[in-house]
């Protein structure tokens, strides 16, 4: 049985000015299988227009303060979102920062944003790059200026908000327009659930996603490959001695617990953990077998750590490359209009 299900935008009552059209609307899919997502664009109506915005305003350098760096610069996507080749983000005047840039898709089913899970809105996450001193460090007065005196931009709010002004809200609620679309679920992995063509399996990856169930799944749960929750797999503390949730919430019990990423596109999204300190899925391996570091918040289902015959490693790596999206990072509606 196929069933198409799409999450209910509500009618909104809106009163273009008569010259400017209704902007279209976009339904939202969610993939078959996958639960309710925890952002479904409630008073932000999800149209063309309003994607289409987003997406410029999501690779506009103007967002910065020395009008050299995108969000685009840090999240590209080729690299599923994230920012390839560096450990730690680079951001205005080559400031470096303390963490990866993780990779953005799917974004609709998180509860929180950041490793450390300090935000809790799509609609708010933006203000953090922007405004930070080693990110953007820009504030949305001079932005607002900037795309005011731009040719193309008053026009475009237009199109999606029935008027040419310009606010932070509406900045802020298009980009979430182009991150909450930017769906990934077209893996070997999901065609296989979905039994769809290109979803044939092999007998490795077959054994490996058994693998998987066994000793990853409680924290990387299927399908988005994250229980969103906060943990601490391990990693010994390094010299920034970041220390992840407990510096949001304060509480010893969180100190070193970090939020749970999806492994969708790891081919693309190396290094990877916090603080981008692995290279390879092999040294990520050797972590849970051999480099857990223990502390008061270990979590308790890694105090022995992950021990696998090198056949059962080898099957496990061939089934996290079933979870890798080409579709995805070649999908031409997410790139950039030039
Ligand atoms: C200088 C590089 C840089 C720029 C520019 C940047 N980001 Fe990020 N982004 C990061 C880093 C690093 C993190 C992780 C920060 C953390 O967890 O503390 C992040 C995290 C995020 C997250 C949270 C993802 C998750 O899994 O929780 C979203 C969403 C995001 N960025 C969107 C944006 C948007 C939108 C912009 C532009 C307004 C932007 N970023 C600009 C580096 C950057
Ligand atoms: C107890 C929960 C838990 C278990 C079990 C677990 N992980 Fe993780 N994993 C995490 C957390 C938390 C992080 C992020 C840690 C950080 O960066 O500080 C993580 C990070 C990762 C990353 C890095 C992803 C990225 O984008 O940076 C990979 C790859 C990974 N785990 C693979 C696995 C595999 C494979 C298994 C099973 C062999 C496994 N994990 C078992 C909690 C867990």
């Amino acid at each position: 049985m196929y069933m198409m299900m799409v999450v209910a935008l509500g009618l909104y009552a809106c009163h273009p000015d008569p010259v400017v059209e209704a902007a279209k609307e976009i339904q939202f899919e969610i993939p078959k299988g996958w639960p309710q997502p925890v952002y479904q664009f409630e008073n932000n109506p999800l149209t063309v227009e309003g994607f289409e915005l987003g997406k410029k305003l999501f690779f506009d350098t103007r967002l910065s303060r020395t009008n050299t760096i995108s969000c685009g610069t840090c999240h590209q996507q080729f690299s599923a979102f994230a920012q390839i080749g560096h450990d730690v983000s680079h951001g205005v005047d080559d400031k470096i920062g303390i963490r990866n840039s993780p990779p953005l898709f799917n974004l609709n089913w998180h509860t929180r944003f950041f490793w450390d899970g300090g935000v809790n809105h799509l609609e708010v996450q933006p203000i953090n790059p922007i405004q930070n001193p080693v990110e953007m460090d820009e504030n949305f007065g001079n932005i607002i200026q900037k795309l005011k005196n731009d040719a193309d931009y008053p026009k475009r709010f237009a199109a999606v908000f029935g008027n040419d002004s310009i606010t932070s809200q509406r900045i802020l609620k298009t980009l979430a327009q182009f991150m909450g679309m930017l769906v990934s679920s077209h893996s070997k992995y999901d065609k296989y659930m979905r039994q769809e063509a290109g979803g044939e399996m092999t007998t490795a990856e077959l054994n490996g996603l058994q693998i998987f169930r066994n000793h990853c799944a409680a924290c990387h749960k299927e399908p988005l490959f994250s229980d969103f929750s906060f943990r601490n797999n391990g990693l010994k503390p390094s010299v920034v001695n970041d220390s992840g949730r407990g510096h949001v919430t304060l509480q010893p019990s969180d100190m070193y617990l970090f939020k749970v990423p999806s492994l969708r596109n790891l081919l693309y999204t190396s290094p990877y953990m916090h603080d981008g300190r692995f290279s390879t899925l092999e040294a990520v391996l050797n972590h849970y077998a051999t480099g857990i570091y223990s502390s008061a918040t270990l979590d308790p289902l890694l105090s022995n750590g992950i021990n696998l015959t090198p056949q059962e490693r080898k099957d496990l790596l061939a089934f996290l490359q079933t979870l890798n999206d080409e579709e995805f990072i070649r999908n031409k509606r997410f790139q950039e209009q030039r």
